[in-house]
């Protein structure tokens, strides 16, 4: 179960990896300076970023120290970048950290500010040459080719500030009333500005100035607030400057407001940079050397490229708030992918509880099968264990309790041999089958293979026998026909002759080894009575018992289950099957023989089948013991037994020859069964029921019709007469001539 739920957990948790991205890209940005320009850059950078989810970027500011910004490159490559973008604050100090870069194979795309180096990827930048040639044109013509001006540079060793300085320069040549009274060295920030234009103004009280040119907006007010400070009074010269930034306190605003005369934009392009560091990083084409558009802001063009920045602002900061918003779905659609993902692994949780419940009850009810199974055959075991011991217990107990009743051995009777043999047999037997018990509890053997032995136990000493004669049997023929028949079924030879010796001195009897060969005999016999056992091989005491109670021939006959077989389960199986008596081994003999008396008398027997109605017979032949159900049917007269046996009688009453093979033939029995049969149900021969049949014919002729007696006698198969007279009187008390005479 914990091994199930561990790898389950695993493939949630690698499902959930599997939606990551496989690719990341680090990108380190190295920044010389931190100011509103750099601000402005990074945030384009940023911005540009959010439609590249696959990019991370790493700012680094390095506030105008070379030694700083060498060590953040070192740091940014230590940290594992994919690629560098970089500003660097002087060519040569900052050029050996990006060639290191580079060397190691990290694209470096320099930005703004050039390396001394080629070892780069990629350049991108305005051209600051050209800035500040445009510059130099504006300030002389702004001057009208006539006047002073105060440079103040940026950087020393920065490219923009070399080129800015060429290009001013250079346009300013060719004008030569313009003049530059002096050209300070500042490092492109306000306060650098101020201090060093403080400082020239003082020590230059005589000159005046009529424009200030400082290399960014920056510097040109940082010079501004220093005339402010030195020169409140005096004349203010024009401020210009390069870099012109929208917003607030940016170079547009500044020209607009004419703090400076004039500015120039640089531009930032963040976006772009950061687009063409994803070309490289994805294999995409790009350009190597980019340059980046710009133009002069002046006091006629401010107002509008003021408006059309802050529109740009605008709709920046909607980006953002979109962005926002997108970066909040998104957060949202994350958490919910990880509670579907929560959901579908408590769903497999419980799919795996459910299986492994399943598999838990399935486990037990298949133990509580076994179990029961094992305990069925356990008790079957042990039944098949009584059986065996009750048989041999009944063939000691029996004979044992016969020869007891024998005063003294002299007057033992003759079967006392074959008694006292029964006793040794199965004392012998008893004592072998409970060491083959014991055998096979030590053994531990299988309680079916006990069985088995036991079944095989019982075929070694049950062996079949052929059926024999009974003592009875051998009787005359006369005395045969005065007893009641009786049947034994059992597959033991012992049982079966204890059960002679107890039951041969009143019954005629005979024999059978199992339910097949029992059969064959109650058919052919027809007994007045059988006793079955119920283990039996080839056919069982059960199944005997349901045929004979369901053949035409032997249905009457009741039938008494004698079987170790104690159990009230047993005892009901046996009463289903049409059994009339279930008798227990080892049993009393007496027992026995009160049911069998009891069961022969107890049979209903259909006296008036064409009787005298004789009150006083009838009455006499009530039983008070319960007959059984067969019996009761198979003596109704509608039962179709009687109305078949009844129908062949009157069809041939005038037949004086009619013999009982003659009815036998007619009925499809033979003439034991018939006798038998029709003994069994009415009491009477068929002789004596076809005699009396003709009488009760002659009865009614001698009152319905105008015959004579002799003729009446002929009509119903008396070939005398006299001897009709004779039977007539006999049977109703009367001479046949006073019947007639009370009909008239
Ligand atoms: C920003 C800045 C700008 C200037 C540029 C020169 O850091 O100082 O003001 O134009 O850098 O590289």
């Amino acid at each position: 179960m914990y091994r199930q739920f561990l790898i389950a957990m695993a493939i949630i948790v690698g499902l959930a990896a599997c939606t990551g991205r496989s690719k990341n890209y680090r990108i380190g940005v190295s920044q010389c300076s931190d100011d509103i320009w750099r601000d402005k850059q990074n945030a384009e950078l940023r911005m540009a970023a959010y439609f590249h989810d696959n990019v991370e970027l790493c700012f680094a500011a390095a506030y105008d120290s070379d030694a700083r910004q060498v060590q953040q490159i070192d740091s940014l490559l230590a940290k594992g970048i994919d690629l560098l973008i970089v500003a660097p604050n002087q060519m040569a100090t900052i050029s050996p950290a990006i060639d290191r870069a580079y060397d190691q194979g990290i694209p470096v795309i320099v930005f703004e500010r050039k390396t001394n180096s080629h070892k780069y990827t990629a350049f991108l930048g305005a051209d600051n040459y050209e800035m500040g040639r445009v510059m130099g044109d504006y300030v002389a013509t702004r001057l009208k080719g006539r006047g002073r001006v105060l440079e103040i540079m940026g950087l020393k060793g920065s490219s923009p500030a070399i080129e800015r300085h060429n290009g001013f320069t250079d346009a300013l040549n060719r004008y030569p009333g313009v003049s530059v009274v002096a050209t300070l060295q500042g490092d492109w920030t306000e306060p650098t500005a101020f201090d060093i234009v403080k400082s020239w103004l003082s020590s230059h009280r005589d000159i005046d100035v009529d424009l200030v040119f400082g290399m960014n907006d920056r510097s040109a007010m940082g010079a501004r607030k220093a005339y402010m400070e030195q020169r409140p009074e005096g004349h203010l010269p024009l401020f210009c400057g390069i870099d012109g930034l929208p917003g607030e306190g940016g170079g547009i605003q500044l020209v607009r407001d004419s703090l400076l005369d004039a500015s120039y934009i640089y531009p930032t392009y963040g976006d772009v940079l950061l687009q063409v560091a994803v070309d490289i990083l994805e294999g995409r084409p790009y350009e190597k050397d980019t340059s980046l558009m710009s133009a002069i802001v002046t006091s006629s063009n401010a107002n509008v490229l003021l408006m059309e920045s802050e529109e740009v602002m605008r709709q920046t900061a909607y980006l953002e708030q979109l962005h926002q918003m997108a970066t909040g779905y998104l957060q949202q659609l994350s958490a919910q992918r990880t509670v579907t993902l929560l959901a579908i692994g408590v769903i497999v949780l419980l799919l795996l509880l459910v299986v492994a419940l399943w598999l838990f009850f399935r486990q037990r009810a298949r133990l509580h099968q076994e179990r029961t199974q094992m305990e069925r055959e356990q008790l079957d075991f042990y039944t098949e264990a009584a059986h065996e011991l009750r048989t041999p217990l009944t063939l000691i107990e029996g004979p044992l309790d016969l020869l007891a009743a024998t005063p003294t051995i002299s007057e033992a009777p003759e079967s006392a041999a074959e008694l006292f043999a029964i006793v040794r047999r199965n004392t012998t037997h008893l004592s072998g089958l409970i060491n083959k018990i014991l055998d096979m509890q030590a053994g531990k053997r299988s309680v079916s293979g006990v069985a088995d032995n036991s079944g095989n136990g019982t075929a070694a000493w049950c062996e079949p026998i052929a059926m024999q004669p009974s003592a009875s049997q051998t009787l005359g023929s006369g005395q045969q026909e005065e007893m009641p028949t009786l049947l034994i079924v059992d597959d033991n030879a012992d049982v079966r002759a204890y059960l002679r010796s107890i039951l041969q001195a009143d019954y005629q009897v005979y024999e059978a080894e199992d339910g097949q060969r029992g059969l064959a005999v109650a058919r052919e016999q027809v007994p007045d009575l059988i006793v079955s056992d119920v283990m039996m091989p080839v056919m069982n005491g059960l199944e005997f018992c349901q045929q004979v109670k369901s053949d035409f021939v032997t249905s009457h006959i009741p039938v008494i289950l004698l079987t170790a077989r104690a159990l009230s389960s047993h005892q009901i199986e046996g009463y289903e099957s049409g059994a009339d008596a279930y008798i227990t081994k080892p049993f009393e003999k007496e027992l026995l023989q009160a049911r069998i008396t009891n069961l022969l008398h107890s049979r209903r027997v259909l006296k008036d089948l064409w009787g005298s109605k004789d009150e006083e017979k009838e009455a006499a032949s009530e039983e008070t013991a319960v007959p059984t159900m067969e019996a009761v049917a198979d003596a109704q007269p509608s039962s179709p037994f009687v109305m078949r046996f009844k129908a062949v009688v009157e069809a041939r009453l005038s037949d004086s020859n009619l013999s009982v093979e003659d009815l036998g033939a007619d009925m499809g029995l033979s003439r034991v069964q018939l006798y038998r049969k029709v003994k069994a149900l009415t009491g009477s021969t068929p002789v004596d029921l076809i005699r009396k049949a003709r009488l009760a014919k002659a009865r009614e002729l001698l009152q319905s019709t105008d015959l004579t007696v002799s003729e009446v006698a002929y009509k119903v198969g008396f070939t005398t007469p006299s001897y009709f007279t004779k039977c007539f009187k006999d049977e109703y008390g009367r001479v046949p001539g006073d019947v007639r005479e009370v009909k008239e």
